[in-house]
């Protein structure tokens, strides 16, 4: 926590789009009269029948639904391509930033529109129509965002699935949504790694085919041209089925409430659960808070270095940038390639005026010195975004003074995959800054802060962080299981959404959030469920049980502390810890990789056999002075082994 407070750096404020009078006036009017506001904020879109129902919304359990501009009709693309191209065909809508400093490529409106109209018969040639759950696996490569802009265009829903995750994963998040398409590329490249994914691919499908859910075409991308096997009755080339699609492609006509997409992501408990986004108003919200969240102003170039695989891809790559006409940078490689000022060349080379990218990389940057950075200009840097995580204070001030020079303000974003967009942010020009604080809610937001039994605290406080009211943004439904929707954000404090995160409020009314409560933690800005690398633990033949809990990791923000009790006769020793390792990425993907394990003969449980993950947290914080009450347990020794074998001494 920090007590400094930064006022707006007064020649931002100078030119920016919102004053800090007019950010109060229009929050008062978003709560006071969400219909009128929502209403209004429709007409940032073109809509191909305009909507007469704003909000129909009921956070009832009996009868829980989501609807905005339910009697709308519109299509994604025709918002993010089309209308642009009278005054804007010739403006660059996509940046692409190779792995290699020496590749890049950039693709106007015009030739956006185009390439998404061609993948779009490509995919309709090959059976794919309104709809249908389209699977993505790519790396970043322009044809990412053509894919899911063409699925878009067509009616179908995408489901795009990060490039690190392994084939399991990918084929549970296949099966689940019965997607019978897949668009992917031969490899990708990240730094100096190449990615095998249309090998994963490959293997995802056939796990899938046994799971009777067979994938009936795969559409490959070229990346690197490496050599790949071949399925000819179900792989199809772009390339090659590209050459003969023509370049019109009408925008399919979709309802408000269309599915636009699906996004899969950890939760609590069992496996990662379809966050299911719908069409119009997903748009007004991700048009809406990227335009003010970012200050966007026609000339900027803006650069968010997330993955499309992350729901942040989504709403700050492609649709709220191209919903605004703005230009918008895709990243193939990692902040350290070629060296540690890959980020500022970039944002030298292609003049980028607004950044965003998470704590986690800001950390990793921070560790190499100010060198790095000072051997670029960035002069073209207007503005600086965070996400992901909170942000510690010191990556903040360096963020702020190294990088931004104190010219930039900082934009630090708080939302999550199932809110669409940015929910508590200091908006820009309105908002002294204080660093670690998300600061303020945006328009329509109503945060509040409740007890574990669910008595509202006010004024200065610290509880758990819920929503009060819905936003056109928010989620719909979890894929597949409504009753998992209700159950997970709505039960816990019934009429509320219920985030998950834990939250302190300040005198100035300004929120810091503290961490997520449940039993998610936040590894490099990434959401992991404990319950599934324990699951992927458990997998393996040594493992009897296992327990996951997150701890403080200078990096990462959260490493993965994983305690194994292995079945007997194992020997528990480095090999197997490595072997464990090499398990849960081969089950999960890298970003799972545990960075702790600590072999546990048995685990704190109470008389009931619940495991007790306060107090392994506490070890794995190294904190075990602090345990708290363990009479409740049945074998309190097991604690003592527990300490004395603890492998986090820092
Ligand atoms: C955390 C990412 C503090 C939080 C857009 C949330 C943050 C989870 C911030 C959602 C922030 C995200 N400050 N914590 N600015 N942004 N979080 O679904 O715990 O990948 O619940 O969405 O990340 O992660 P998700």
């Amino acid at each position: 926590m920090s007590d400094i407070t930064h006022p707006v750096p007064s020649k931002f404020a100078a030119l920016a789009n919102l004053s800090p009078a007019q950010y109060k006036e229009t929050y008062a009017r978003s709560i006071a009269d969400p219909e009128a506001f929502w209403g209004e904020q429709a007409k940032r879109l073109n809509w191909m029948t305009a909507p007469t129902q704003i909000k129909d919304v009921s956070w009832d359990k009996s009868d829980l639904h989501v609807r905005w501009y339910a009697d709308g009709i519109l299509n994604v693309t025709e918002n993010c391509l089309d209308r642009h191209l009278k005054t804007r065909g010739d403006k660059v809508a996509i940046i692409w930033e190779g792995d290699s400093p020496e590749e890049s490529k950039t693709f106007t409106y015009r030739e956006l529109h185009r390439e998404v109209c061609r993948f779009a018969n490509v995919m309709k040639a090959n059976g794919a129509k309104k709809g249908d759950r389209i699977t993505i696996y790519m790396p970043m490569i322009p044809e990412a965002a053509f894919a899911m802009l063409a699925c878009a265009r067509i009616g179908a829903v995408h489901s795009v699935v990060f490039g690190g995750f392994s084939p399991d994963a990918l084929a549970g998040r296949i099966v689940d949504c019965d997607s019978t398409f897949v668009i992917t590329a031969d490899e990708g490249l990240r730094g100096t790694k190449r990615v095998p994914l249309k090998v994963n691919c490959d293997a995802a499908c056939d796990i899938a085919a046994k799971a009777a859910k067979p994938v009936k075409t795969v559409l490959c991308v070229r990346r690197t041209g490496a050599d790949v096997d071949w399925d000819a009755d179900r792989d199809v080339w772009l390339d090659d089925a590209v050459q003969t699609v023509s370049d019109d492609c009408a925008p399919e006509p979709m309802n408000a409430e269309d599915p636009l997409f699906i996004l899969y992501t950890s939760g609590s408990t069992g496996q990662p659960k379809g966050v299911l986004h719908t069409t119009g108003g997903y748009l007004v919200w991700a048009s809406l808070t990227h335009e003010a969240v970012f200050d966007l102003k026609e000339d900027d170039v803006y650069w968010c270095s997330a993955d499309v695989g992350w729901v942040t891809g989504h709403t700050y790559i492609v649709y709220g940038p191209l919903a605004n006409g703005a230009t918008t940078l895709m990243f193939e490689g990692v902040p350290t390639y070629p060296d540690a000022s890959r980020f500022w060349q970039v944002c030298d080379k292609h003049q980028v005026s607004l950044f965003y990218t998470a704590p986690t990389a800001i950390r990793a940057l921070m560790r190499e010195g100010d060198g790095p950075v000072k051997a670029t200009s960035r002069s073209s840097l207007r503005l600086l975004g965070t996400v992901g995580e909170p942000i510690n204070p010191e990556a903040w001030e360096w963020y702020f003074n190294v990088v931004g020079e104190t010219r930039c303000p900082i934009v630090d974003t708080w939302w999550q995959t199932e809110t669409g967009g940015a929910m508590i942010v200091p908006l820009p020009g309105t908002t002294p800054m204080k660093p670690g604080s998300a600061s303020l809610p945006f328009f329509g937001i109503e945060p509040a802060l409740v007890d574990a039994e669910g008595n509202e605290l006010f004024g200065a406080a610290e509880g758990n962080l819920i929503i009060k009211d819905s936003w056109p943004g928010q989620m719909r439904t979890v894929y597949g299981d409504h009753d998992r929707f209700v159950q997970t954000y709505f039960s816990t404090y019934p009429g509320n959404y219920f985030t998950g995160d834990g939250c302190r409020r300040d005198e100035d009314g300004f929120y810091w959030i503290t961490g997520r409560v449940d039993d998610v933690i936040n590894v490099s800005g990434h959401r992991m469920g404990t319950a599934e690398v324990e699951s992927a633990l458990v997998s393996h033949d040594a493992v009897a049980e296992a327990a996951v809990v997150g701890y403080p990791h200078d990096i990462k923000g959260q490493g993965i502390y994983a305690y194994v009790t292995t079945i007997p006769g194992s020997a528990d020793d480095d090999a197997l810890r490595s072997d464990l390792i090499k398990h849960v990425r081969r089950e999960i993907g890298p970003i799972a990789t545990p960075d702790l394990v600590q072999f546990a003969p048995g685990l704190p449980k109470t008389r009931s056999g619940k495991i007790m993950r306060r107090i392994l947290r506490k070890i794995a914080e190294n904190s075990f002075d602090a345990l708290g009450d363990t009479s409740t347990l049945s074998d309190p020794e097991v604690v003592d082994d527990l300490i004395a074998k603890r492998m986090n001494r820092a």
